[in-house]
């Protein structure tokens, strides 16, 4: 037997001695690659436009042209075309020199040379490598990127609070809302009738203020109201009504409001706004 047996039949009896307990617990690490901060000049604030994105999409758009073109084998569109791809292939390690080594410039002046020479096989050869090299970025950088500098910032947000006219950041904002809804809840269990009125009324007030808050990102209502609109109104209303008769079915309402309008706008906006919080 070698001493590697012995030590992993040691490892396995350790692991059977701790009932597999070592494996539950050991924590599972996944590290991301940061783009490099170069790149916030392609984007706002920094850009008044979203630069890299533009030429990313660009590229998309020249390769399936050089494609389709060299399949035709129509030469002067495919000048066109690759005119075009090679000219934001090549840049991209202008705009951030750390990720030079992510591109094949040296597929790309292959690729000129078959477009040049009508070499139509070599043509899409290129291109094919030249594609390998569009996904190995985009593994390790596309999702990070598209957080970290093209997700809402709610961190910038302010909610005024119309009881003490004041401007509240939105996780405080937040933080009162579930204050306001939880504070119903436990007065109606505990049959507290006008305390839970008047959490009942806070909570819906707090929630139109909440609403004023889309309008700095969203300009259309339509979007608002999908999530913070007449139904919720409505909802608020029942809650009230169901508070003043017999109470039946109070909790059932409120869990609905709780999917309908806090988990909707937290699948679209909270998981996101986490995530990137923590990239940063
Ligand atoms: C050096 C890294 C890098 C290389 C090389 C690269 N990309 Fe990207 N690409 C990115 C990053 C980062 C994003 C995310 C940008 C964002 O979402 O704001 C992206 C996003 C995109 C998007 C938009 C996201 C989508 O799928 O809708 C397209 C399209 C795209 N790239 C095409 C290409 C093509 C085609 C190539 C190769 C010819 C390429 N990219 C090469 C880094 C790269
Ligand atoms: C910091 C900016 C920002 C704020 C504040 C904001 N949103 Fe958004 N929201 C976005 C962006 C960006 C998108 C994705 C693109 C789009 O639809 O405009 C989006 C998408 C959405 C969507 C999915 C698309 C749709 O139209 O259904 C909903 C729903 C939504 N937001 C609801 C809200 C509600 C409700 C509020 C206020 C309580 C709000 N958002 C506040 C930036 C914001
Ligand atoms: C814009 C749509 C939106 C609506 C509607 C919404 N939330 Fe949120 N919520 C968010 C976002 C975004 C965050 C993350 C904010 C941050 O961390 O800056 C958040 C965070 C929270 C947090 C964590 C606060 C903290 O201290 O980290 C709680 C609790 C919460 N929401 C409860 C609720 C409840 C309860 C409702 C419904 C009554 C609700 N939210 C409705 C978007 C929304």
């Amino acid at each position: 037997m070698t001493i590697r047996m012995v030590s992993q039949l040691l490892s396995v009896a350790m692991l059977l001695w701790m009932g597999g307990g070592g494996i539950a617990q050991a924590e599972q690490e996944h590290s991301l690659n940061l783009p490099p901060e170069s790149i916030a000049q392609w984007y706002k604030p920094q850009n008044k436009r979203q630069v890299w994105l533009h030429t990313m999409f660009t590229l998309r758009r020249s390769m399936q042209a050089i494609e389709e073109y060299a399949a035709l084998e129509d030469g002067e569109r495919l000048d066109k075309w690759s005119a075009k791809f090679l000219t934001q292939y090549r840049s991209i390690a202008e705009m951030v020199p750390q990720w030079a080594d992510e591109v094949e410039p040296q597929w790309a002046d292959r690729l000129e040379q078959a477009v040049t020479k009508r070499q139509w096989s070599e043509v899409s050869t290129a291109l094919g490598k030249l594609g390998m090299t569009c996904r190995s970025c985009h593994q390790d950088y596309r999702a990070v990127t598209a957080a970290l500098y093209r997700a809402p910032k709610f961190d910038q947000v302010v909610v005024e609070d119309s009881e003490t006219l004041e401007e509240v950041s939105f996780k405080d904002a937040m933080n009162s809302v579930t204050h306001s809804m939880n504070g119903f809840k436990i007065a109606v269990d505990d049959q507290r009738l006008e305390a839970a009125a008047d959490h009942l009324q806070r909570f819906a007030q707090r929630m139109r203020d909440l609403g004023s808050s889309c309008a700095s990102c969203h300009k259309d209502e339509i979007t608002k109201s999908r999530i913070l609109g007449a139904d919720t109104t409505a909802l608020f209303d029942e809650l009230s009504e169901k508070l003043q008769g017999d109470r039946q079915g109070i909790g059932r309402k409120l869990g609905e409001l709780g999917v309908v309008v806090c988990a909707r706008c937290h699948g679209v906006h909270r998981t996101l706004s986490d995530l990137t919080g923590l990239l940063r």
